[in-house]
This record gives structure tokens, sequence and C-alpha cells, in this order.
């Protein structure tokens, strides 16, 4: 059943590539994004005053990249709340506004809670889901189904590379029907999505370093994740994953926000990962990972291949900048959080295989939470 892998977390993280392919090709016409089976028209996405995405954990985590990707292309205003906190702050919404939830098992308690006062509000309410049938699905106006299969294990890994897959969908068709990029554009956008199962088959070749810095990690008893933007959201789900299994506490910082607190946990040989795929935000990003380093921090480093980013030093001691680098496919800013997910996700798993704790069932945990 685990198609012999040791644990259904190390089989769904390689399931990704399918399971992406399996969600995106159906909705690909002509080039060009077709979201038309749930009934969100044209006209619709024209007159949406304002996009809310709200879901928990991991599935909130694929709403941040939504948002960025969305607002970054389509240039309409898109927040994202966490399920528990927007059900109890009233937020202003009504029958303009487009909610989408996102879940991967359609039964969460607080996200299901959020959609019924979205709808009692008058909004739309798109749901993305994974499995058929449940209450999240039935209960939103529209439903888009994402195509991971079952997953089994409670850390979230497969689901969050289809939900994010759909994100970019929506995010192109927004695009070229509110007029903010071209037919010829969306095309290629939708071009480079189509490719990328691909692109995550090859990212899976940072498995070793991810074992070998994993290795590493399991004397730690805390450490950072830093990024900027799409970064940002994604060592929000690396740290996400790695507390949830590995039991070593970990957050998510973003980079420039360092200097504001977070810095004072730095000492000798914390490790902080930072995130660092986003070419404009590269420089700023390096800076402050030689500010941890000169307060001794271990420093690992997830960038893209041929970048120049594995020649960066410590300029004032002329030694090098990263102690670990990892490496994934060069591809445009935007699509990166695709492939940047897979050696967050395997550093989470090795780092839990080596500390010898159950990976598919962490403690405490449920896979799917239904109540409140
Ligand atoms: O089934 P859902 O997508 O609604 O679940 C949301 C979260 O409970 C879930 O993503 C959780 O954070 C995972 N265990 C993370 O790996």
């Amino acid at each position: 059943e685990k198609g012999g892998y040791e644990h259904f977390m190390l089989k769904e993280i390689h399931e990704q590539p399918e399971a992406v392919k399996t969600t995106i090709t159906p909705r690909i016409v002509n080039g060009m994004p077709d979201l038309s089976e749930c009934g969100l028209t044209d006209d619709m996405l024209k007159s949406f005053r304002k996009i809310f995405i709200v879901a928990c954990g991991t599935a909130m985590h694929a709403g941040l990249v939504g948002k960025y990707v969305i607002e970054k292309l389509a240039r309409i205003e898109v927040t994202v709340d966490i399920a528990s906190e927007f059900r109890y702050r009233d937020p202003i919404i009504g029958k303009d506004d487009l909610v989408i939830v996102i879940s991967q098992s359609g039964e969460t308690a607080d996200t299901k809670a959020a959609l019924h006062l979205a709808k009692d509000r008058g909004a739309k309410v798109l749901g993305i889901v994974n499995v058929k049938g449940s209450s999240i699905a039935r209960e939103s106006d529209m439903v888009l189904y994402t195509h991971a299969g079952p997953e089994i294990s409670v850390a979230s890994t497969k689901a969050f590379a289809v939900q994010m897959s759909v994100m970019y969908l929506l995010a192109f068709k927004l695009a070229y029907v509110r007029g903010t990029i071209d037919e010829t554009e969306c095309k290629r956008l939708t071009g480079v999505l189509a490719s990328i199962p691909n692109e995550i088959e090859k990212a899976m070749a940072c498995d070793e370093k991810c074992k070998f810095i994993g290795s590493k990690l399991v004397i730690s008893p805390s450490l950072l994740y830093i990024g900027r933007g799409l970064d940002y959201a994604l060592s929000m789900e690396g740290s996400l994953k790695l507390k949830e299994i590995s039991y070593i506490h970990s957050e998510s910082y973003a980079a420039g926000e360092l200097k504001h607190g977070t810095i004072s946990l730095i000492e000798e040989g914390v490790p902080v990962i930072c995130v660092a795929t986003q070419s404009e935000l590269l420089e700023k990003t390096i800076s402050n990972v030689s500010e941890v380093k000169a307060r001794g921090a271990y420093t690992i480093v997830v960038g893209k291949e041929g970048s120049g980013i594995e020649d960066k030093e410590d300029k004032d001691k002329n030694t090098k900048l990263i102690d670990d680098l990892i490496t994934v496919p060069n591809l445009e800013d935007i699509i990166m959080p695709m492939v940047t997910i897979v050696p967050l996700q395997l550093l989470a798993y090795y780092t839990t295989v080596s500390k010898g704790f159950d990976v598919d069932k962490p403690r405490n945990l449920a896979k799917s939470v239904t109540v409140e």
C-alpha cells in the first residue's frame, strides 16, 4: 500500500508530479485555463470586488501563494485568513465578493463554518477540495476538485501542490478575463504550469542533500525559517511541516522582520533555513543570511540552480555564507513555489526519520480536524 516507500509521506511527496498533472491537464483547453466546469463565468470573474481565501494549516499556505499570484497578475485585492479567525472577526464581505475555501479533507470544522458565514452574507463561495462529496464540496456554490488522490499521511504534501496548481490556473484566468494580461501571456504562463510536473520530478534530486541536512538538524531544539514574498509563504509551510512531525520547534519569519526582534534568538549553531528563490529579492535576502551567519547561525539556503547563489560569500570574513545549499530547478520567480516545496517537505521528512518518530501519525494530531 505504500508502493515500496517506507512511509506514506514519502510516497505522497513522490506522487506530486502525477497529482499536479491530473489536476491541471483537464483544465487546460487550447493552451488556456478553463474553469468553466464549476460554473465560474467570465462575467463573474470580471465583477468580483474582492477575493477572500479562507483555510487552515497547509491549505491556508496554498492560499497565501494564491494571494501573491492573483494580486500580482490580476491586480485584484485578495485577503487570506485562517478559518478560525475569519469566522469570529466579523469580516466585511457581501454579494460582490468571492470567498475561496481550500480544504484537502473538505471536513475541517472551522473552514466549514467560514463557508457558512460567507454564504449567509451573500458572497459567492468557491470550494477547492480534494475529497469528493465532502461537506465543503457539497455546500460550496462552486467546487473545483483537486485530484491528489487519497492523502494518508497527517502531514499534507501532495494536497498542497495541487491546491497551489489550482491557484495558478485561477490567477491566470482572472488576469486574462480582467485584461491585465493578454492571450499570448496567458498561454505562455499556462504552458509554464503545464511543464511543472516534470520540474517537480527534477526537484526530487535534492533528496540525498535533504537527508544529509536532516540528520544534522536532529540535535537542534529550535530553528528559524526565513524568506521574502512567495518565499515567505513557503517558509511558513516548511516550518509547519517540520514542527508537526519532528517536534522541533521552529518559526517562520519574514526575512526583513528579523531585526525587529527575532534575530536575538540567533546564537552559535542555531539553524536558519532561508528560502531564497525570488530573484528581485535575492540580494536583500542574502544580506539577511549574512546577518544571521555573523551571529553564528548554521545557514541552510534553498535557491535556484545556477543563479550564482552558491558563490555568495561573507564579504567581511571571505568565507562562505551558506553552510548547506539546496538547489531546485531555475524557473521564473512566480512559479517557484511549485518546486521549492519539495526540499522543505523532504527536510521535515528526513529529520523526523532520523529522530525515529512516527512520520505518518504525529502525536496529538488528526488527519481531519472536524471539531473546533
Ligand atoms: O483538510 P484540510 O485541508 O482542511 O486540513 C487543514 C489542516 O488541518 C491541514 O492542512 C494541517 O495543517 C496539516 N496536518 C498540515 O500538514
